[in-house]
């Protein structure tokens, strides 16, 4: 399959399964993962706190457990190959603690050392690179941690009846975006969405993008605004959910209006949906066909990510 006819198959990733655990007993859960697989555990992380979840969801992009994770908690390590040597770790620290982890994986070491240890390991399709999976992914973990049916297949119908009008949004801003360093200003909503953003960009696209997020970013991101030599190599793109806090959304306001005082006009995005999930996931994938815009404009292949692959291989000789 070509990189477009993955995009446009995206939503089929997405699919009620019944699964879900019982969290009622754990003391919180732990997700575990790098790259195009982390990102799945910082989007549930998000997703179920919106829900009300109300234990502590922790994110781990690192080699190490933080020390308060005992057994008592949930520990989902992610990794498209299975191979990813900072979630390979993560899982033996879990076990060490007498944690068995839940796996999702296509296959490698991870799904190997689950089976011995008798963790539950949930499949996903192989061939893929990881990045273009994260519908697999992200779905299986979704029903794990108890989506509903009705609110995971109207957040897939979202993305399948609003398909032209993302990939014009993101045609777009790719040529908005093109020659310049992408920078995204994201929410407290809309912050594991523009940790996708980068990641697509950098990865798709070759180019070097940020983030920082509302109000943090007030307090000190804002004055690099003051050097025009600089402000102008950057293009700006701001996104937020209508759920947001009503004072972040004002905030957003301010920041438009201060950027257009400046001369400068930012993209500004906000998710289109019934539910946090159906606009999380539309505007994630307006990233995924902007990035591979971008990557077209540039003369980049977006499957090519030879300097990646250039750290592992290095890694796994040392
Ligand atoms: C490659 C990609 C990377 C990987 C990351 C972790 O497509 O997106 O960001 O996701 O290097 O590898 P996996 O996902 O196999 O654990």
């Amino acid at each position: 399959m070509d990189v477009y006819e993955i995009l446009e198959k995206f939503p089929e990733q997405f699919n009620y399964e019944e699964i879900k655990k019982d969290l009622s007993s754990c003391k919180g859960i732990v997700f575990c993962g790098m790259g195009g697989s982390g990102i799945v555990g910082s989007f549930a992380s998000r997703w179920l706190e919106h829900r009300g979840y109300d234990k502590p969801l922790v994110v781990v992009k690192d080699y190490t457990l933080p020390k308060f994770v005992d057994k008592d908690f949930l520990v989902i390590c992610i990794s498209y190959s299975g191979n990813t040597e900072e979630t390979l770790s993560n899982f033996q620290e879990a076990v060490s603690r007498g944690i068995k982890p839940i796996c999702i994986t296509s296959g490698g070491k991870l799904k190997e050392l689950a089976e011995k240890e008798g963790c539950e390991v949930y499949e996903i399709p192989k061939g893929y690179q990881p990045r273009f999976a994260l519908g697999f992914m992200l779905s299986k973990l979704l029903n794990l941690l108890g989506v509903y049916q009705e609110e995971l297949e109207d957040a897939k119908e979202n993305l399948q009846e609003n398909l032209s009008k993302i990939k014009d949004t993101a045609k777009r801003l790719s040529e908005k975006l093109y020659n310049y360093v992408p920078i995204i200003y994201a929410t407290p909503l809309t912050s594991h969405i523009a940790e996708r953003w980068k990641g697509q960009i950098n990865e798709n696209a070759k180019t070097p993008a940020y983030y920082t997020v509302l109000p943090e970013m007030h307090h000190n991101e804002v004055m690099g605004w003051s050097n025009p030599l600089l402000r102008s190599k950057f293009s700006y793109i701001i996104m937020f959910d209508e759920k947001d806090h009503h004072r972040v959304k004002l905030r957003v306001d301010i920041t438009k209006k201060i950027l257009e005082d400046l001369g400068v006009v930012p993209g500004i995005l906000k998710g289109e949906g019934n539910s946090y999930l159906a606009r999380s996931l539309y505007l994630l994938h307006i990233a995924d066909w902007l990035s591979v815009y971008l990557a077209e404009l540039y003369g980049y292949n977006p499957f090519d990510i030879k300097i990646i692959d250039r750290i592992k291989r290095e890694l796994s000789n040392a």
